[in-house]
C-alpha cells in the first residue's frame, strides 16, 4: 500500500473471514469417510467458543469496576448491563443445542468413536467462565478421585493457572458487606430484622402444626424444614458464622437481604438489579448444563463420555453440585410480606431517597 493511501475495508477482511472458513476440519473427511453431520458438530462447538469469548469480554471490565475500592456509582450500571448481556447469551447457548439435537444419535454414532478422548470437558474458556465467576475447585465434583484441574492436560491446565483474577463471587461479597445504611446511627437492621424473621417463621411453624388437613407425616416433614431454615437463619448470627453453609460472608448475606427488601427505594434499584442479574445468570447457566445433561443422554445413553467421566450422570449432578450464586436464590427463604416489614426510620429513609431541590 502506498505511503498515505485510504485504507478500504472489506467486510471480508475485516471478520477475517476467510481464516474463519478454513477452520472446519472433519476428522471423518481425514478418515475417510465423510460423516455429514460432523460439520454442525464442529460449527455448533466453535459458536459456544466465539460466545464464551464474549462472556470472558464482559467479565473483564464488570471485574475490573468491581475492584475499586469503591465502586463508582457510574459504573454500577454498565456492570448490570454487562451482566444482563451475558444472561442474554446465555439464554442464547441453551437454545443453540436444539440445532444440535436435530442431529440423531445415529448420525453421531457415524463420527464419534474417531473424537476419543477429546471432550467438552476439556474447554478451558469454559473452565475459566466458571472460575471467574465463582466456581472453586474444592466445590466441584471429582471424576474417578481426581479434581478438574487434574484431568486437564498440563499446556490448558496453565492457561487456568495463569488467570489471575479473583471470583465475581468474592467481589460481590466485599461489595455487599460494605453496603451503608444496615446499620447508620441508632438504627440496625440486623437486629430489627432479626427478630421479625424468626416471630415469622415461629408463625409458619406453628400453622403448619395446627393444620389438621395434612397428614400426620407431612406436618412433621414441613416443621422440621421451617426449624432448619431458622436454624440456617440464626447461623449469621452466630460467632462462628463462618463454619455455616452459607457461602457468602453474614455481613455480605444481611446486605443482600436488606437490599431485596427494600429495593423500592431509589438508591437501592440498580443493587437490587444487579443481584437479579446474577441469579439469571445462575439460572441460565443451570439450565445450559441441566440441557446439555438431557441431550447427552439422548445420544449416548448411559455411556460413558469421550472425556471419561460417567456422562450423563455426572453433567446432571454438576447442575445441582456447580451453583454459584446459590445464596442469593436461598435469601427467599427470609423475605417477609410489606405489612411486617421493620419500618425505616426516617433519618434512613432520607439518605436512601433522590431528594433533588428539597428544602
Ligand atoms: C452430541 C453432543 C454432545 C455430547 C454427546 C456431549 C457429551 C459430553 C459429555 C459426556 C461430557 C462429560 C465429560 C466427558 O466424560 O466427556 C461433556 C462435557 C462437556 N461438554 Fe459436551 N457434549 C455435546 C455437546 C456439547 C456442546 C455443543 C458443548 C458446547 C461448548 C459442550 C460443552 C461441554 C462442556 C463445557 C463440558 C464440561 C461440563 C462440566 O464438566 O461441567 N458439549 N459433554
Amino acid at each position: 500500500m502506498m505511503a498515505g493511501a485510504a485504507r478500504r475495508l472489506s467486510y471480508g477482511d475485516y471478520l477475517q473471514v476467510d481464516r474463519l472458513l478454513s477452520c472446519q476440519a472433519p476428522e471423518s473427511d481425514r478418515a475417510g469417510a465423510p460423516a455429514h453431520d460432523e460439520m454442525l458438530f464442529i460449527i455448533v462447538h466453535q459458536a459456544y467458543e466465539l460466545w464464551f469469548r464474549q462472556i470472558l469480554h464482559e467479565l473483564d471490565r464488570i471485574q475490573a469496576d468491581f475492584a475499586s475500592e469503591t465502586v463508582a456509582d457510574e459504573n454500577l450500571g454498565r456492570i448490570v448491563a454487562g451482566l444482563s448481556r451475558i444472561h442474554e447469551i446465555l439464554k442464547l447457548l441453551v437454545g443453540q443445542l436444539d440445532v444440535l439435537e436435530t442431529m440423531t444419535p445415529a448420525g453421531f454414532l457415524d463420527f464419534r468413536d474417531l473424537l476419543t478422548p477429546a471432550s467438552g470437558f476439556q474447554s478451558v474458556q469454559f473452565r475459566l467462565i466458571e472460575a471467574r465467576l465463582g466456581l472453586h475447585d474444592e466445590r466441584r465434583l471429582r471424576i474417578e478421585e481426581q479434581s478438574m484441574r487434574e484431568r486437564l492436560a498440563p499446556e490448558d491446565r496453565a492457561k487456568l493457572d495463569a488467570d489471575g483474577h479473583v471470583s465475581l463471587l468474592g467481589q460481590l461479597d466485599a461489595w455487599l458487606a460494605r453496603t451503608p445504611f444496615v446499620a447508620l446511627g441508632d438504627y440496625n437492621f440486623r437486629e430489627s430484622y432479626r427478630a421479625a424473621v424468626v416471630a415469622a417463621l415461629r408463625r409458619d411453624a406453628g400453622q403448619v402444626g395446627a393444620d389438621a388437613s395434612l397428614p400426620e407425616e407431612q406436618r412433621r416433614q414441613d416443621a422440621a424444614a421451617i426449624e432448619k431454615a431458622l436454624l440456617r437463619f440464626e447461623a449469621l448470627f452466630a460467632p462462628d458464622a463462618a463454619s455455616s453453609s452459607w457461602r457468602m460472608s453474614p455481613r455480605a448475606i444481611e446486605a443482600a437481604l436488606f437490599i431485596s427488601l427494600y429495593r423500592d427505594m431509589p438508591v437501592l434499584q440498580l443493587p437490587f438489579r444487579l443481584l437479579q442479574a446474577l441469579m439469571d445468570i445462575d439460572e441460565s447457566l443451570t439450565l445450559w448444563r441441566l440441557r446439555h445433561a438431557l441431550m447427552v443422554e439422548r445420544m449416548i445413553g448411559i455411556r460413558p463420555g469421550t472425556g471419561g467421566s460417567s456422562g450423563h450422570g455426572y453433567l446432571k449432578a454438576t447442575a445441582e453440585k456447580h451453583r454459584i450464586f446459590i445464596d442469593l436464590f436461598h435469601l427467599s427463604t427470609y423475605l417477609l410480606a410489606r405489612r411486617d416489614l421493620p419500618t425505616l426510620p426516617d433519618a434512613v429513609r432520607a439518605r436512601m431517597g433522590f431528594s433533588y431541590g428539597a428544602a
